[in-house]
């Protein structure tokens, strides 16, 4: 038993001392190691720097890449093509370009020479037929206006370099009147101006649509104005407050219900909440149905909930619904005089910033093509263009 015992204790102590000395061993190794590696790194980097440095040295044959290529890491953004874009840019859905048309800067004062530009929203089928007196109507007055064309989606012809109409139609989409893509059209036209942040008035236009004074006075008679120009009454009639329906509560009220020509002109305060607006939308697309008519309904109704003391709730342009009938009087080439466009010009009265007014209407529509000859030859006259 105590042989067994001291044999036992003999091998614990021998064993010990090997594991002792088999620790020592794997020490030293790993200094060693150790030791070596540090001396490859340190000889590595030695090496390394002296390549290098004579790499440098050696320019002839390992060039500095030219300064233009790492512009990546050295960019400046021209703020001026951002906030004013000058191509279309094409958006793939609405939700996107609304949204971002949506934004709003906090900061008041512009960084950059800010010229306050008028957008002018051109919804129409194809070519506009009265083109060449817009023409005239824009020359010289570059930098103060702003074009966009929303055409039907086939129609793909561009307009001369030379042409105000050139590259300025947005990505357009089919357009039923009366309905929600109307109103899709006129929202996408927003929203496409709203992107050049330099655009504070946005007017949109038809396609059978006439200035009836020259650039100058219906830009100052716009930026101007403290009010927007959209059509907007409470029309008691089965044809208008006939048209609300009761679905839309509590959206929309009987009180809130408005009706008005289309063909609006709007501050950019404005503009923004037709883009962003997400509640009044649904419900017209909904329950608006023939014989409810959305863009007739739709913007009066709108800015009238959200800011009816920044409209004048009247039309900024004209349109003859004295003949009676569901379509306005449509004008011909033997309609076109002087004293007719005159009657047009000054035969009204109405508040603009809070005084009398006889110039009330800045455009007037249904002008049929075959006007464009007595239009232009009446252009020197009445605008003091050149002809
Ligand atoms: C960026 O480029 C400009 C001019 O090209 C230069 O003045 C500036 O020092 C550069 N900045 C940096 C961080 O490289
Ligand atoms: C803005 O324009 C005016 C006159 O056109 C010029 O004097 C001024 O230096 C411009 N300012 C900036 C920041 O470009
Ligand atoms: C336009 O209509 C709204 C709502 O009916 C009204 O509050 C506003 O005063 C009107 N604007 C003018 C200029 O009469
Ligand atoms: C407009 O007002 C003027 C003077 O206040 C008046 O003579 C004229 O008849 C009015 N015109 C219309 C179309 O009401
Ligand atoms: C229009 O706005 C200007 C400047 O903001 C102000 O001086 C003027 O009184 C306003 N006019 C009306 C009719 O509100
Ligand atoms: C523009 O029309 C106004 C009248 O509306 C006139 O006083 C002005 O002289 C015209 N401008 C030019 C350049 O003919």
């Amino acid at each position: 038993m105590c042989k067994v015992t001291v044999m036992v204790k003999d091998l614990s102590i021998r064993m010990k001392r090997e594991v002792r000395e088999w620790n020592l061993q794997i020490i030293t190794t790993i200094v060693f190691f150790l030791s070596m590696a540090s001396l490859v790194i340190v000889l590595g980097l030695f090496i390394n720097n002296h390549v290098k440095k004579f790499l440098a040295s050696e320019e002839l044959y390992f060039p500095e890449p030219p300064a233009s290529s790492s512009v990546c890491s050295n960019r400046s953004i021209n703020l001026e093509d951002f906030i004013a874009p000058k191509d279309m840019l094409h958006w793939t859905s609405d939700k996107e370009l609304f949204w971002l048309a949506s934004m709003v800067p906090r900061i008041s004062e512009f960084p950059y020479n800010h010229t306050r530009k008028v957008a002018f929203m051109f919804l129409c089928r194809g070519r506009l037929p009265l083109a060449p007196l817009w023409e005239m109507f824009f020359k010289g007055h570059e930098g103060l206006y702003s074009i966009y064309l929303h055409t039907s989606p086939e129609f793909s012809e561009e307009p001369p370099e030379s042409s105000v109409f050139h590259k300025r139609r947005i990505p357009s989409k089919a357009v039923q009147w009366g309905k929600a893509s109307m109103i899709d059209a006129e929202r996408r036209l927003l929203a496409n101006a709203l992107l050049d942040f330099s655009n504070e008035r946005f007017v949109l236009l038809s396609e059978t649509c006439i200035p009836l004074f020259n650039f100058t006075t219906i830009y100052n008679y716009l930026i101007q104005s403290n009010l927007s120009f959209v059509g907007s009454f409470d029309d008691p009639r089965h044809i208008g407050r006939g048209r609300y329906n009761k679905r839309m509560f509590p959206t929309v009220s009987l009180s809130d219900w408005r009706k008005g020509n289309q063909w609006f002109e709007i501050h950019r305060k404005i503009a923004i909440e037709v883009v962003s607006d997400v509640k009044l939308y649904p419900v017209f697309n909904h329950h608006c149905k023939a014989p409810c008519y959305m863009d007739e309904h739709y913007l009066p109704t709108l800015v009238t909930k959200i800011y009816p003391a920044m409209n004048s709730n009247r039309s900024i342009t004209w349109v003859d619904w004295s003949r009676g009938g569901s379509h306005p009087t449509k004008f011909l080439r033997k309609d076109v005089s002087e004293e007719f466009m005159n009657r047009i010009r000054y035969g009204f009265n109405c508040t603009y910033n809070g005084g009398l007014s006889n110039v009330c209407f800045l455009f007037a529509r249904k002008f049929h093509p075959n006007t464009l000859e007595p239009l232009l030859r009446l252009a020197a006259t009445l605008f003091g263009f050149d002809p």
